[in-house]
């Protein structure tokens, strides 16, 4: 069948994602959707560069309308940003008939009620996990996961400029004007930063979190909306030497009255797992009152982790299209005559081809030439050692002690090579009790 046909409005740091992801992954992506998705036409100002990235996969144009108004395309992706063009775009795209997949959370912050009222009318999609938190599933979580909650508060660092920037002031003592640029170089900011530093961006995204977290109408101009660009570097010190760091959170809370809905620096205890969100990264808390509290956690700007969300969305559409309306979501994710046979080329590996690197705790006589024998045995077998620690035998056994306690941490290594080596290890005279084993999983 002919793949979903997409066009693209926009081919700059997300658009050029979505093209790279797309191609490389499109084999599971239609595996998952149910039917191919392919990017047919790309509309960019810039038709050259547009051209670099595309080749001869698809038409480049240089007008949008062109997009819209060819009746082969399916779903229209806006990538343009702000509320200008943009918004008269996806609009006449909706009136088009065509599904909208759009990253533009100041559109939708500013004019959702507008442009959800036209898609409804239309009975076309306007899907937007892209707009907040990037990467970050978060709008899927909110509006899907946590169905059964009275959502009771949500508070996240969704702004990866302004957390770039506090967290290198904070780390490496640089200034405000040089971090700014290299988060500018990284591709985190928005084309005006200001939007970034003076937490206007971050207010957009709460705005749209607010209102699908309490089911009000996106209201951007009721936010309180504060910065970072007035935060001085000693009050970042002293935070911390009171146990808090400051980072610049969008908060939106149910109160008895009515809803919070705000955006400024804040101090947040050192210990909160929040708190330790460094870098671009994101990170949401949702408090619901059935579930307690959650937090997604993740890469919320940059080509390829705001591509995956526009992805998603792509995905699903597909599969409202296409799908057995009983079963628009495979309960396997992938649609059920692609899936595999079990064992059939991507098997459960056996626990002997499992690669992981391990903590050992070997209790041996403390004598001479113990260490040197095991470590050779370790090197034979090809398993690389990472960290040793000897523990004095006194404080292993008591005062007068002969047996002491090795500690040994290695690199990745195939856990048959490690079974062979232990059981050597294990067999040594000077071996006094069985050797305590446990993986190690950096997770990076
Ligand atoms: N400028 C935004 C940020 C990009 O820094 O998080 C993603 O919305």
């Amino acid at each position: 069948m002919k793949p979903i046909q997409v066009g693209l409005l926009g081919i700059g740091t997300v658009g050029s994602g979505v093209f790279n992801v797309l191609q490389r992954n499109q084999e599971e992506i239609r595996r998952r959707a149910g039917r191919g998705i392919e990017i047919a036409m790309v509309a960019d100002l810039d038709a050259e560069r547009a051209r670099s990235i595309v080749g001869d996969k698809a038409r480049v144009v240089g007008d949008a309308r062109e997009v819209i108004a060819n009746p082969e395309i399916d779903i229209v992706v806006e990538l343009i940003g702000g509320y200008g063009i943009a918004k008269q775009l996806v609009l006449e795209a909706v009136a088009a008939g065509k599904h909208v997949v759009t990253a533009n959370k100041a559109l939708l912050a500013v004019h959702g009620t507008e442009i959800f009222k036209a898609a409804a009318e239309q009975g076309v999609v306007v899907a937007y996990e892209a707009a907040v938190a990037g990467g970050i599933p978060i709008i899927k979580a909110l509006r899907e996961g946590l169905a059964a909650n009275q959502i009771q508060w949500v508070a996240g660092i969704i702004n990866g400029t302004t957390n770039f920037i506090l967290s290198e002031m904070r780390d490496k003592g640089l200034d405000f004007d040089v971090v700014l640029k290299e988060a500018q170089r990284l591709g985190y900011a928005e084309a005006d930063p200001t939007f970034d530093i003076e937490g206007v961006d971050a207010a957009h995204k709460a705005t749209i979190m607010s209102a699908i977290a309490f089911g009000i109408p996106v209201q951007f101009d009721k936010a309180y909306v504060e910065g970072i660009t007035k935060l001085a570097a000693t009050d970042i010190r002293y935070a911390e030497q009171l146990g808090y760091r400051i980072k610049l959170l969008g908060i939106t809370k149910r109160m008895d009255k009515g809803v919070e809905l705000r955006v400024h620096p804040s101090l947040v205890p050192a210990k909160r797992l929040i708190a330790n969100v460094e870098g671009a990264m994101n990170a949401v808390v949702v408090h619901g009152d059935a579930v307690g509290t959650t937090l997604y956690y993740g890469k919320g700007a940059g080509s390829e982790p705001t591509a995956s969300a526009v992805i998603a969305d792509l995905v699903d559409i597909t599969r409202l299209i296409e799908a057995d309306p009983t079963h628009r979501v495979p309960p396997l994710a992938f649609q059920s005559h692609t899936l595999r046979e079990a064992g059939q080329d991507l098997p459960v590996l056996p626990m002997a081809e499992v690669v992981t690197s391990y903590y050992l705790r070997i209790r041996v006589a403390d004598e001479a030439g113990v260490l040197a024998r095991i470590t050779g045995i370790l090197a034979g077998g090809g398993i690389s050692i990472d960290a040793v620690l000897q523990r004095e035998a006194d404080e292993v056994g008591g005062e007068g002690s002969t047996q002491t306690d090795l500690i040994i941490l290695t690199h990745d290594t195939r856990e048959g090579d490690m079974d062979a080596v232990l059981a050597q290890i294990q067999g040594l005279p000077t071996v006094l009790a069985p050797i305590t084993r446990i993986r190690k999983e950096e997770l990076n």
